[in-house]
């Protein structure tokens, strides 16, 4: 039987980032005995442009009856000047929402073959290999009040940060059962001397530590945390904090392992259902000339693999893509992002760089 995966190619580069991630899929799902059925949906600006809403419930609904569903990027210039309420933007908190996924997994992993794409020296950044679980459903980013008063001379606009203490519970749940699986370690990260919302938070991972006492946990301040991560990013094993710190935080991740197109991430909901995206957002100077970094999406799928398919091969497959994607940087194959300043060397372009997974996954099975 064929199981049911919902594209969701969205804006920019997401279309062809996307594409190369579905072949990725097809290929390392066949070689497990898995088949997909896919179902492509519109998400974002291109749903603005198409429907006048950048989610609809009918693609809510197609996601409920899925197995998995791969995103690749929304927003733009085009839809820039756009209130907040209406923009491409609101097409993904939506969905991340609409289908409860409170878990963002963001992993944040040095390839050997890439310690010099990064910023920092390579001996600083060789061995880095951290997890930002990060909220998605709650704090400020959903938070009532929000909006905007009052006439020019004037104008207010304010934000709620606001928690639960089950939203707290159970991403630190998920952040110690990550941690179980990696070094044990976990790293809370807070501005628990200024804001009250974090001082829940302090409390609750607390308590819920307790339920791990194999696991180390430490509180870090985030304006800290932020300078920590470019001096020891080696430190880190399990990052957890809320939405908006976890954003920012992901982010600077991404960028001390060298390119902000490597980074997959999965947003899961309760019972393990996810939604599986790159990090990067939708690059619009870069879009529809096929020189994006489609390893972004390509590793996302290896998560949806491992995370989806968990009894049915999933993490073999998974475990093919990442060593063929390793493979591919080993042989010195770049895309432009992965290059350093003044560089000089061939790039590849971003279905070329799906080929040359797709080989590496073929000759990975001999
Ligand atoms: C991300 C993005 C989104 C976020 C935007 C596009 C709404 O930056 O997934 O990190 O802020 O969560
Ligand atoms: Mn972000």
């Amino acid at each position: 039987m064929a199981e049911r995966i919902v594209l969701l190619p969205g804006d920019g580069i997401g279309p062809e980032v996307t594409e190369q991630a579905r072949r990725v899929l097809v290929a390392a799902g066949r070689a497990v005995g898995l088949e997909f059925e896919f179902t492509t949906e519109l998400i974002g600006g291109c749903s603005i442009d198409a429907h006048g809403t950048p989610l609809r419930d009918e693609v809510i609904a197609a996601c409920k009856q899925s197995r998995a569903v791969l995103l690749g990027a929304v927003g733009g210039p085009k839809w820039d000047a756009m209130p907040v309420s209406v923009r491409p933007e609101k097409g993904l908190l939506g969905i991340r929402k609409a289908l409860g996924l409170f878990a963002n997994l963001r992993p944040a992993a040095v390839f050997p073959a890439l310690v010099n794409a990064s910023a920092l020296r390579p001996e600083i950044v060789d061995g880095v290999d951290m997890l930002v679980v990060r909220e998605l459903t709650g704090g400020i980013y959903f938070g009532e009040p929000r909006g905007r008063e009052g006439a020019k001379g004037a104008r207010r606009a304010f934000n709620t940060m606001v928690y639960d203490e089950h939203e707290v519970a159970r991403i630190t749940r998920v952040a110690f059962e990550q941690a179980r699986i990696r070094r044990r370690h976990v790293t809370h990260v807070h501005k628990a001397n200024v804001l009250d919302t974090s001082q829940l938070w302090v409390e609750v991972v607390d308590e819920i530590a307790k339920e791990y006492p194999d696991v180390e946990l430490a509180h870090q301040l985030v304006d800290s945390c932020a300078m920590l991560m470019v001096q020891q990013p080696k430190k880190f094993d399990v990052i957890v904090t809320e939405n908006l710190f976890g954003d920012i935080l992901s982010d600077e991740a991404a960028m001390i392992t060298g390119s902000l197109g490597m980074l997959p991430s999965a947003s899961l909901a309760t019972g393990g259902f996810g939604l599986f995206e790159p990090v990067h957002g939708s690059a619009p100077d870069i879009a529809g000339k096929d020189i994006a970094n489609p390893l972004a999406a390509i590793q996302s799928v290896a998560m949806l693999l491992e995370t989806a398919f968990t009894e049915s091969g999933g993490a073999k497959a998974a475990a093919a893509v990442r060593k063929a994607v390793t493979a591919v940087l080993d042989a010195g194959h770049r895309t432009g992002d992965l290059l350093l300043p003044g560089e000089k060397r061939a790039t590849v372009g971003c279905k070329q760089m799906g080929d040359l997974v797709l080989g590496a996954l073929e000759r990975g099975k001999s």
